[in-house]
């Protein structure tokens, strides 16, 4: 038996007695400035299509994305990354750096409609190959790549040109943080920052992804590009030098998974870390929601929050307008993972 003297001075259960005091004594918040709302962009005319692998998740034709993200900004979110899906795919990924590139016409047209909504391009070659690899594929069909960082950069540009505010290298390619960052100083994009897929991971949770952006490799794997999910160490290195050729925010993907990266990022290095809750973290908690396993908004939010508590603070989740819409119902505020809680 414990004798009352000294026991009750570790009673850690006092600060959780209620909604309020739990609120006062919560060590993580989350805001909507923190999220990052991604899109799929495709060629046509007033298309919204569903996406079978992620539940609630669209492609859209460039017109139609318009009053989606009329939506989005009067929810409460102010930044989103892009994703182009072209209709022709060649050798070159010649969609991928053309003036008339779906994600380039997509950029004039969001940009003009909505110039305070910060718009990102992710910077990849995936979906623009026949191949399906992020970079190009030589005549030995080994992945080239110092040929794929020139076009990178070409496509990084080409993003500038048409109005991108921050562009998204995911490739993985050796160089291709520097290789972007030159081509946007010599045409005068000096300001414009650039967020590197640092530390990324050949992951399973890219599935639905694939099928959205229809940019699965049609042989062969990423493993020779993206890291083994085995690596802690190689992580860093990566980090360090994408940060060294000039990345202005660092970004670990998947997330979930990767929390000791998170946390191991946020304490070595002292910039912007962002989190990618990928396609399969969201049609994972999409899936079992729907099946009436779990509760969905209470799973999202302590999910979200876990990044934050491993020292992201930036979120990239195919959740982020339904966090702000939910935040907007009464009862329910974003630094809760409950209502009233
Ligand atoms: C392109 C790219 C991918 C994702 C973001 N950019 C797919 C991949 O690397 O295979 C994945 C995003 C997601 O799963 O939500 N390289």
């Amino acid at each position: 038996m414990q004798n009352n003297e000294s026991f009750p001075a570790t009673r850690l259960r006092r600060l959780r007695g209620s909604a309020p005091l739990r609120r006062l004594v919560r060590e993580t918040r989350l805001s909507l400035d923190q999220f990052i709302m991604p899109y799929f962009v495709r060629e046509g005319r007033g298309i919204v299509e569903p996406i079978e692998a992620m539940p609630g998740i669209s492609r859209f034709s460039p017109d139609s994305l318009l009053p989606e993200l009329e939506e989005l900004v009067e929810a409460g979110i102010h930044s989103m990354i892009l994703f182009g899906i072209p209709d022709l795919k060649d050798e070159k990924a010649s969609q991928a750096w053309s003036r008339e590139g779906i994600i380039q016409k997509t950029l004039r047209a969001v940009k003009k409609q909505f110039p305070d909504l910060l718009v990102i391009t992710d910077i990849c070659l995936c979906a623009y190959t026949r191949h399906g690899h992020c970079g190009l594929v030589n005549e030995k069909g080994e992945i080239d790549n110092d040929s794929s960082i020139r076009l990178l950069a070409d496509v990084a540009l080409s993003h500038a040109e048409a109005g991108a505010d921050l562009v998204a290298p995911s490739d993985m390619m050796d160089g291709r943080v520097k290789a972007i960052r030159s081509a946007l100083d010599v045409k005068g994009f000096q300001n414009l920052p650039v967020m590197s897929y640092a530390a990324k991971y050949a992951s399973a949770f890219y599935g639905p992804f694939r099928e959205a952006a229809h940019s699965a490799p049609a042989s062969g794997d990423r493993k020779t590009y993206q890291m083994d999910p085995a690596n802690r160490k190689e992580a860093m290195r990566e980090i360090s030098l994408d940060l060294a050729e000039g990345a202005d925010i660092i970004m670990v993907k998947p997330a979930l998974a990767y929390l000791d990266i998170i946390r191991e990022a946020s304490q070595k290095f002292d910039v912007p870390i962002a989190a990618y809750s990928v396609s399969g973290e969201y049609s994972m908690i999409k899936a079992a929601s729907e099946k009436g396993m779990v509760d969905e908004r209470n799973m999202v939010m302590e999910t979200m929050t876990s990044l934050a508590r491993a020292g992201a603070g930036i979120f990239l989740t195919y959740y982020a307008k339904q966090i702000a819409l939910w935040n907007n119902e009464p009862g329910f505020a974003l630094t809760s993972l409950v209502s009233n809680s």
